[in-house]
C-alpha cells in the first residue's frame, strides 16, 4: 500500500518546484501535475493483468501518453476519448488475440458518432451496458468480441452521485438480464467474452469485495466463453489525514482466488482487470490560484481565489474535500478559519463547503492578497469537470517531470472561448 501523504495547511513547492515560480512562469489558475506520482500509482498495481486508465479522470494527451508508457492500457466512454486515446499512441487493436484490448469502448449508449466511429474507422473493443448497444453493434458491425458490463443490482461511491450500481443507477446491463443479454449477442454472431462490474467511485474494500462475490454467479452462469474479467475502478485516495487506501494486496488476492477457481472449471486462464481512473492521477494533480481578496464579513473570513468550480467542480458537486494550502508561510504564521470561494458570480463558488452547500471554515495559515493557494488532490475530475462558465478561459496545465515542468496546455484565449461561435 502507498505512504499516507500528511497533509498540513502550508506548501512550498510541488514535485520540487517553488508554487510562486510555477505561478509566475505560467500564470493562474493552473493545473499542476507531478509525473512521478502517477508512475508510482500504476507500478502499485502491477499486480493485476492488466491496468486500464479511466481517462475520464484526466485525459489531456501529455498525462495520457505517461500513462501509456508506463504500461497501461485505456478506456474511453465517448468518441472523442477514442479519439485521445489514438493520438496518445494506443492501437486501436491488440496485435494477438490473448493480448488484452489497448483500447475499451465502455458506455451505456453509442452516440451516432462513437458508433459510427467503432464501426468504421477506429473498430475498438466494445463492452456493452446496455441491451440497445448489443443491438446497435450487431446491426453495424456483426461478428465482433464484445465484453458485457453488468449492474450488480447493488452499488457504492463516496457519494449517491458517483455510485453506478443498485435499481436507482443507469449503468450496465441489469444481472438477472444477462443470459439475455448472452443470447441478443449470438444472434449477431457477437462473441461475449468478458464480463465487467463497477459499482462507483471513491468506494471501499468492503463493497469492492462484495462485487467479487457477484462477478462469481455471473462468472459460472456464463460459462467458459469468459476469458477476461474487470473489477472496475473506484479505488479510493485519501483525501484528508483521516482518509485510507485500499489495500491492493488483499483486494487483488480476493479476486485472484476466485478467478483460479473459475478458471478450473473453465479449463483456461482469465485474465484480470482493473479499470481505476482517481487512483492513477488523483494525488498527482494542484490547482494552483491566487488569493485576490480577503473580506472580513458578518465575523467570517473570506479568501477569493482567481479559481473557482469552473475549474474543479468536486466541492460544489459533491461536497468533496479537498486539501488546500497557502504557498510561502514560514510554520508558525499564525492562522485562521477561512472561508475559501472563487470568482464565480453564484453563492455557490465556494470550495469549503459539505454536501448540500453548508459551508465549512478551513483553518489556514493568515494569507494577503497576491499569495497562493493550492488545492490538493485535484488531479482527477478536476480539470476535465471543469466550465467556460462565466466566459472564463480553462486553466493551463503543467507537468513537472524529473523536476521540470513543461506547458502541458495552453490557456484558453478570448478567439479559443468563441472559436465555435457564430454571429
Ligand atoms: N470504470 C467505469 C465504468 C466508471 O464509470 C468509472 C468512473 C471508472 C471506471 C473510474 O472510477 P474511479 O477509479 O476514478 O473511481 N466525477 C466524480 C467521479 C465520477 C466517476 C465516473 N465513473 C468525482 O469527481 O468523484
Amino acid at each position: 500500500m502507498p505512504e499516507k501523504t500528511i497533509f498540513t495547511n502550508r506548501r512550498s513547492e510541488i514535485a520540487g518546484v517553488p508554487v510562486a515560480r510555477l505561478a509566475e512562469e505560467f500564470g493562474t489558475p493552473l493545473y499542476v501535475y507531478d509525473a512521478a506520482k502517477i508512475k508510482e500509482r500504476i507500478a502499485d498495481l502491477a499486480m493485476f493483468d492488466t491496468v486500464r486508465y479511466a481517462q475520464k479522470a484526466c485525459s489531456s494527451l501529455a498525462i495520457l501518453k505517461l500513462v501509456r508508457k508506463a504500461g497501461a492500457a485505456v478506456d474511453a466512454v465517448s468518441a472523442m476519448e477514442i479519439r485521445r486515446a489514438v493520438a496518445a499512441g494506443w492501437p486501436v487493436t491488440a496485435e494477438k488475440p490473448e493480448d488484452p484490448d489497448p483500447i475499451v469502448y465502455t458506455a451505456d449508449i453509442f452516440d451516432r458518432d462513437a458508433l459510427d466511429l467503432i464501426a468504421g474507422e477506429y473498430p475498438v473493443h466494445v463492452n456493452c451496458g446496455s441491451m440497445d448497444m448489443i443491438w446497435q453493434l450487431g446491426q453495424r458491425a456483426p461478428g465482433r468480441e464484445i465484453t458485457l458490463r453488468l449492474n450488480p443490482g447493488f452499488g457504492h461511491g463516496h457519494s449517491q452521485k458517483t455510485n453506478t450500481g443498485g435499481d436507482q443507477s443507469k449503468h450496465g446491463i441489469w444481472h438477472e438480464d444477462l443470459m439475455r443479454a448472452i443470447e441478443l449477442a449470438s444472434h449477431f454472431d457477437l462473441k461475449v467474452k468478458g464480463l465487467h462490474m463497477h459499482i462507483g467511485s471513491g468506494t471501499d474494500l468492503e463493497h469492492l469485495a462484495t462485487v467479487c462475490e457477484a462477478m462469481d454467479r455471473a462468472g459460472l452462469a456464463a460459462g467458459p466463453r469468459i476469458s477476461v474479467i474487470s473489477c472496475g475502478g473506484g479505488l479510493p485516495v485519501p483525501y484528508d489525514n483521516s482518509g485510507e487506501y485500499v489495500d491492493l494486496a488483499a483486494y487483488y488476492k480476493i479476486w485472484r482466488e476466485k478467478l483460479d477457481l473459475l478458471a478450473k472449471v473453465y479449463r483456461h486462464p482469465i485474465r484480470l482487470e482493473i479499470e481505476p481512473g482517481r487512483y492513477i492521477v488523483a494525488e498527482s494533480g494542484y490547482l494552483v490560484s491566487e488569493i485576490r481578496a480577503v473580506k472580513n464579513q458578518g465575523g467570517n473570513l473570506f479568501y477569493l481565489a482567481d479559481a473557482g468550480f469552473n475549474n474543479l467542480a468536486r466541492p460544489v458537486m459533491y461536497g468533496s474535500h479537498h486539501p488546500i494550502s497557502v504557498a510561502g508561510p514560514s510554520a508558525d504564521a499564525p492562522e485562521a478559519d477561512v472561508i475559501v470561494g472563487g470568482p464565480l458570480c453564484e453563492s455557490g463558488d465556494i470550495f469549503t463547503q459539505k454536501e448540500g452547500g453548508y459551508v465549512e471554515k478551513r483553518r489556514l495559515p493568515k494569507a494577503e492578497v497576491g499569495d497562493y493557494l493550492v488545492f490538493e488532490v485535484a488531479g482527477a475530475y478536476g480539470f476535465m469537470m471543469g466550465s467556460n462558465y462565466n466566459s472564463k478561459p480553462l486553466a493551463a496545465e503543467v507537468l513537472i517531470e524529473d523536476g521540470v515542468p513543461r506547458l502541458i496546455r495552453k490557456r484558453q484565449s478570448f478567439s479559443d472561448l468563441i472559436s465555435c461561435e457564430v454571429e
